[in-house]
């Protein structure tokens, strides 16, 4: 099967706390399609959870199923929206296939502004339990890999979860 749809899939990337889900979910509504996050495309695929993955077998074991979620997610057949987990780009086969198969926006906010919104939850295991230093960490070690897969960028900082679909939505080229 070929991994390039007849429109392109309009792909959410950015750190953890980026709103790519919400977003991506209420894109995908707005625009009939089919919505799917990378994350529950590993859970579904390996029956278990991102965090226990973590726990049990390490981040490079994630970042292998990971790689095969991007694909998988790459390869639906009809345009959809995908939200990718927030460390997906960093790897270049990652960001090729999602820059051949999509049309890439990147979500923008600061650590502070990220680390309000994803809180101290467990079951984002990078961020053992929260910290906006892990975030501010992130963000300087993976600026690059976002600049080099986004299309466009959406700045979501003080801003309502509408505005920023209608933001999204308004910078996609399908
Ligand atoms: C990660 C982000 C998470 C999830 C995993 C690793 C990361 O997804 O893939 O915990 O490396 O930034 P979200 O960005 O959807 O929280």
């Amino acid at each position: 099967m070929s991994d390039v749809a007849e429109s392109r899939h309009l792909v959410l990337v950015g750190l953890m706390g980026a709103g790519k889900t919400t977003v991506g979910a209420a894109c995908a509504a707005r625009l009939g399609r089919p919505f799917v996050d990378t994350d529950d495309v590993v859970e579904a695929n390996i029956g278990t959870s991102v965090a226990e993955v973590f726990a049990t077998e390490g981040e490079s074991r994630f970042r292998e199923l990971e790689r095969q979620a991007v694909a998988d997610a790459c390869a639906t057949p009809a345009p959809a929206v995908i939200a990718c987990g927030g460390g997906a780009v960093v790897d270049p086969e990652n960001r090729r296939r999602l820059r051949r198969a999509g049309f890439v926006v990147w979500l923008q906010a600061p650590p502070a502004t990220l680390m309000d919104r994803v809180g101290t939850g467990t079951e984002r295991p990078l961020l053992h339990g929260g910290s906006t230093a892990t975030l501010e960490r992130l963000a300087v070690v993976r600026a690059s890999a976002y600049e080099a897969v986004a299309d466009a960028l959406v700045d979501t900082d003080g801003r309502a979860v509408d505005e920023v679909i209608d933001a999204v939505l308004e910078v996609y080229e399908p």
